[in-house]
Formats: structure tokens, sequence, C-alpha cells
């Protein structure tokens, strides 16, 4: 019975919360980190266990698995937060579209959305019924993050995809290289994607308020393909959508602010713009110098970012040179949390990880104390 731990979960304390206090832009002892995509498959036991539920979708629909994945990283290394393990393609799948990963390949959908019939029909899926295994896993990953002392050992963050990365998905059925399908519906039929876009927007912030009754103690909206999108577009087809998201989630629960980072990947030259629709924090890829970005943004929002993924390919020094410098351009002031600039890629080192992860605690508490 989990209705107890329902109702005092949000006043549960955390043991470590330098995480929370970086995202409100308090002072904290050392930079705190995690990465996106953090639980995958650079790591033997997600395979593992990956091959024993037989499927990605089999791991992520079932809560169990889903709370083990999400502290795999956890238990390794001393990550600050923890993510849910889920996938932002959980939502078309709750509209109809048919989700499957087949192996060695991308996501597909068996019905893309290609005709104004197949987008007259899109409609806003109840989130209790279709996507309860996602709050289960929230509900369940809270309840395996606490300590035998009754306390939190840290954060979990909650997810989705953007209104306009998720209509990615959904109109070209899968992946894809330049966004043909869903580019051309943009240019051609305008009002057609307006539709399917306010219909994700609605479906966002229920999906994401309901994480956050479940007990998501902070929410990150992932604009994978923002950047694919001509300057104008952009504002007008993703992040227009992403605020009026942000304009309808919660932003208290049980007293505490839930705050929220959004992620547009290839979105530097739109930084003050993103900075401005009411995020707490920003998300930035590798190719954004943070002391600008900082510059660019004042004292609006944190700043989440933004080491090249493929550094952890390199040797643990050049790792740790390259973690240093990152710390050393944000300098010593509040507000920054520590990560990649965009996912894990599968067969980075795991001991290159704990090389990074220590770098970011060690370096910059160093910088606190001079
Ligand atoms: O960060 C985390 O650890 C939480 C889990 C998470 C996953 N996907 C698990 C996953 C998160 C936050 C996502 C987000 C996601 N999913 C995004 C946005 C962020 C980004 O990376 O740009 C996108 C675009 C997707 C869609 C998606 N899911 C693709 C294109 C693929 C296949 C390609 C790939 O990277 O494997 C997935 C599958 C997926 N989602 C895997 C994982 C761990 C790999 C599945 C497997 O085990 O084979």
């Amino acid at each position: 019975d989990l209705s107890g731990f329902r109702s005092n979960k949000m006043l549960q304390s955390v043991s470590n919360d330098t995480f929370l206090r970086a995202l409100k832009r308090e002072p904290t002892d050392h930079t705190p980190v995690w990465l996106m995509r953090q639980a995958g498959r650079y790591l033997p036991e997600y395979n593992r266990i990956r091959a024993r539920a037989g499927s990605f979708l089999a791991l992520a629909k079932n809560p169990d698995y889903a709370t083990e994945v999400t502290l795999q990283p956890l238990e390794r290394y001393p990550l600050d937060a923890a993510i849910l393990f889920s996938d932002i393609l959980t939502i078309p799948d709750a509209m109809g579209l048919g989700l499957s990963f087949e192996t060695g390949e991308g996501p597909r959908f068996a019905r893309p959305l290609r005709t104004e019939a197949d987008i007259a029909r899109l409609a806003v899926p109840a989130i209790d019924s279709t996507l309860s295994y996602v709050t289960d896993a929230v509900t369940q990953i809270r309840r395996a993050l606490t300590n035998a002392n009754g306390q939190q050992r840290v954060p979990l963050i909650g997810f989705s995809g953007s209104p306009w990365t998720l209509a990615c998905y959904m109109v070209e059925g899968g992946g894809s290289d330049n966004f043909r399908l869903v580019k051309a519906m943009l240019y051609q039929h305008p009002a057609w994607l307006h539709r399917i876009l306010e219909i994700n927007a609605q479906a966002v912030a229920a999906y994401l308020n309901a994480q956050i009754d479940a007990g998501a103690q902070a929410v990150m909206i992932f604009d994978t393909w923002g950047g694919a999108l001509a300057d104008g577009k952009f504002q007008q087809f993703s992040l227009a959508y992403t605020r009026a998201v942000i304009q309808n989630l919660k932003r208290e629960h049980n007293g505490e602010q839930v705050p929220v980072i959004v992620f547009t990947k290839g979105g530097g030259q739109w930084l003050e713009e993103i900075a401005a629709i009411g995020a707490q924090a920003v998300g930035l890829d590798w190719t954004v110098n943070l002391a600008h970005a900082r510059e660019r943004v004042g004292h609006r929002v944190a700043l989440q970012g933004n080491l090249d993924p493929t550094v952890l390919f390199a040797s643990p020094a050049a790792i740790r040179a390259e973690v240093r410098s990152i710390l050393d351009s944000y300098g010593d002031q509040a507000g920054h949390i520590f990560n990649l600039g965009h996912g894990i890629l599968p067969l980075t080192p795991p001991e290159h990880v704990a090389e990074m992860v220590d770098e970011v605690h060690s370096y910059s508490r160093s910088l606190r104390v001079q």
C-alpha cells in the first residue's frame, strides 16, 4: 500500500539536494552532475536486464524493471540526480500510433500521421489509463531511492519530449536525417501541424503533471529536434508550444516548487528566447560556451550541460581536463548543473564515466574553497 507514502512523499527530506539547490541558483558545496541517458546500453548490467526482459519497451513498461534500471547508474557512480527510465515516445504510443523498436534500428510507428484524416482522429490520451506504468514507476522509484533512515538519496527527474520533437517522430514514423515529411507539412499544411502540436502540448502537460503528482521533483522537456528548424519557424512551431506546456504545469506540489529544465539541441542561437519561456533551467549542447551563455541569459535561469559526449572516449586525463575547462568557463557562481551536451553514447567505457563524475565533484569543490 503506497497511500501513506504518497501523502508524505513531497515532504520527505532529500539527503543530497545539491541538484535542486543548483536549479534554484542557490550556492552548493560542489557542482551537481547527472547524465542524459545515464541508464542505458553502455552499462553491462543494463544489457543483461534488457536481455532478460526481451526488449527496451518490455523494460520501460514494467515498473519493477524501470525502477531497477533507473537505479543502476546510481549504484556505480555518486550522481546527484536520478532520471526516470522511460522514453519520450510513450505519449504517441498511448495515442495509438503503435510504437516498436527493431533491434539495431531506431523507433518505428505502425500508424504515422500522414493525412488530414489521420490528424483529425488524433486526441489527447487519458494519461491515468494509458500511461499508469510510467506514474507507477515514478512512485516505485521514489520508494527505492529512500534510505533506511527515511531520507531520499537524490531527487528524481521526470521528463517528456517537446510537442515539436514528438511531432517529428509521429509524422516521420521514426527517426529521420532530414525531417522531409514533417517539414513539408510545416510549409504546405501549417494548420495540420498546428493541430498536432496543440494536442501534443496538452498531452505533454497532462503527462508531466501526472509524473509530478506521482513524485517527480523536477521535470525536463527534451526538444531534441528544435535545432532542425529555421529561425522564425523554431519560435512558431517549437518554442511557442513548449511555453504552453510550461504554463500548464503545476508550479507547486505540496508546497514545493517543481523546477522545469528545457533542452533544445542546436538551440544556441535562441538562448535568450528559450530562457524567457518560464523554465527554471536551460540545457545546453556542447557547441555553446557556458560563460557566454551565462552572459546572454543573465541570472534568470540555471544552466545545465555541456560536455561533448564523445569526450568520454578519450583518455581519463583528457576527460578530466575537459571537465575542468567547462567548470572554469562557468566559474564559481551558483546555478550550474553539470551534464553532457547530449545523451551518453552506447559504446562509452563505464569506467570513463567514473572519472568524469569524480572530476566534476573534486574540482568544483576545490573552486569553492579558493
Ligand atoms: O536519460 C535517461 O537515462 C532516461 C531515459 C531516456 C531514454 N530515452 C531511454 C532510452 C530518456 C530521457 C530518453 C529520451 C529520448 N528518447 C529522446 C530525447 C533525448 C535525446 O537523447 O535526444 C529521444 C529523441 C528519444 C527517442 C528514442 N528512444 C530513440 C531515437 C531511441 C533509439 C535510439 C537510441 O538512442 O537507442 C530510443 C530508445 C531508447 N530510449 C533507449 C534508451 C535507454 C535504447 C533502447 C535500447 O535499449 O536499445
